[in-house]
């Protein structure tokens, strides 16, 4: 059944989300949703950014009917969450954007009780959210912008069991990558699975590691954002160097070959 939903979003197409940089919003969403919080968007232009199919697919794949799921941002993932789990919980402040994926459902015939909205922004709402059941699957898709997906990662943490699965969308953009970098590291996660844009993720053990000398992450060399950087200015280093070793007349006979 809900395998024919991810037919029919992708024949309809059906747009859930306020869109970026229009004469009605001229800033980007998770702007508009950092500074407004909960808001009703009726009626301003609406676009879809969904999530690709293939993780569609692979969710349905792994959430089972008693499975309580989670996820930051809204759309054609709550779909198949709503549809496919006993209890979903979506947290976004687009209440327009909830509003309309709960109509979607309930015009396929679903009757959306085991759909529940934060409306909120992530960094506030996961906050303040307590469960008093374990979350299985859980999705990270909601605002990319730093620190966004490292915050919605450690508040989401504390609901995830060994064995619960996390997904971490758009992982080409760096504010993404670096909590994908980070889990992949973290011995109470374990990457399993690798979907286009999409990284998956197990947990391994209850434990955080805490103690910043006891991360893994700190016991490695900085490879983040610095590495072309540095690894062209050190290039640039040992050529100037090498070049000062060198007498002039083979310096410029050199320059001659170029
Ligand atoms: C890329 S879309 C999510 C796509 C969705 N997973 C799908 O399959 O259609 C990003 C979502 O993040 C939501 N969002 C923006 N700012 C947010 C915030 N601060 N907290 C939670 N969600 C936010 C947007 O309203 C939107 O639903």
């Amino acid at each position: 059944m809900s395998s024919n939903l991810i037919e029919l979003l992708a024949t309809e197409k059906p747009q859930f989300h306020l869109k970026s940089l229009t004469d009605e919003v001229p800033m980007y969403v998770e702007d508009f949703f950092f500074r407004k919080r909960k808001t009703d968007t009726k009626g301003l232009p609406r676009t879809s950014y969904e999530i690709d199919k293939n993780v569609l697919n692979y969710i349905l794949s792994i959430v089972k009917s008693d499975f309580l799921t989670l996820e930051t941002g809204c759309g054609y993932s709550t779909i198949i969450f709503a549809a496919s789990s006993r209890k979903h919980i979506c947290v976004n402040p687009d209440t327009t954007s909830n509003q309309l994926v709960k109509d979607w459902l309930q015009n396929k015939g679903y009757l959306c009780n085991s759909l529940h909205f934060v409306e909120d922004s992530s960094d506030r709402g996961l906050a303040t959210l307590t469960l008093s059941e374990p979350v299985h699957v859980a999705l990270i898709d909601g605002n990319h912008c730093f620190p966004f997906p490292i915050i919605d990662w450690h508040f989401i943490d504390r609901f995830l069991r060994v064995g619960s699965k996390l997904l971490v969308d758009d992982t080409q953009i760096n504010s993404v990558k670096i909590l994908s970098d980070f889990l992949s590291t973290e011995p109470s996660y374990k990457k399993i699975k690798q979907i286009g844009r999409c990284d998956v993720f197990e947990k391994t053990s209850d434990i955080r590691v805490m103690g910043w000398s006891s991360q893994e992450i700190n016991k490695r060399t900085w490879r983040g954002f610095s590495e072309q950087k540095t690894s062209t200015h050190s290039k640039q280093f040992f050529i100037s160097q090498v070049k000062k070793l060198l007498p002039t007349f083979l310096v410029n006979y050199i320059k001659k070959l170029k």
